[in-house]
């Protein structure tokens, strides 16, 4: 059974659209365990709900480091529950060496823009902002660079006249939940896992 390990720092929604996605049977995995290096996220809440294996990512008070000495703790927690595939959602850090190594090409993210356009935070309000009248979500394999690396699955999205940041960004999350389940089931078959 592919065993999914969930990155996040936030509400989690993305997390939980993995997770109805395995409970209707369109995603065949389990979460093996859901960590947030925000101790108070909503996302540790959703697991904590649903029986979920979960722990904090002990950053030190550090507002956006993690360290390597941090980093590899968290490939251990990761391999420690049996996780063959980590999926970064809403998680607010960049990964490094120590992580990648121990998951090579197995961690995957999603990003609320067409990458390579708009990475790094709030891609939906960077989007509005430059009046670009088109942008979309994209899942991508993570390298060490921010949001970059292989892309495996986009989507794109007409921005509305007038639209808000707040308006686009609630339409992108919804083909989020949708396609970030289809891409990591996609994924994890290309690589047998
Ligand atoms: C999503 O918009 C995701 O694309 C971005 O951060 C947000 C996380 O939302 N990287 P959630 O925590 O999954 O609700």
């Amino acid at each position: 059974m592919l065993t999914l390990g969930i990155l996040g720092s936030g509400s989690g929604s993305n997390m939980q659209a993995i997770l109805d996605a395995i409970t209707s049977g369109t995603l065949q995995a389990k979460i093996g365990i859901v960590l947030s290096d925000n101790p108070d996220a909503f996302i540790l809440k959703r697991a904590e709900e649903n029986g979920i294996p979960h722990g904090v990512i002990d950053c030190a008070g550090h507002k956006t480091k993690f360290s390597d000495l941090v980093q590899a703790q968290t490939a251990g927690m990761l391999k420690q529950a049996g996780v063959d595939l980590v999926c970064l959602a809403g998680f607010m850090r960049l990964v490094k060496a120590p992580l990648l190594d121990a998951f090579p090409s197995k961690i995957l993210n999603i990003h609320p823009s067409l990458l390579p356009a708009f990475p790094g935070v709030a891609a939906w309000a960077q989007a509005v902002a430059a009046k670009v009248k088109e942008t979309g979500v994209t899942v991508h394999v993570v390298d060490s660079g921010m949001d970059t690396g292989p892309v495996i699955l986009q989507e794109k999205l007409e921005i509305l006249p007038d639209e808000t940041a707040d308006a686009l960004h609630k339409r992108l999350q919804v083909i989020e939940h949708r396609i970030y389940p289809l891409a990591i089931s996609q994924y994890a078959n290309s690589l047998n896992l």
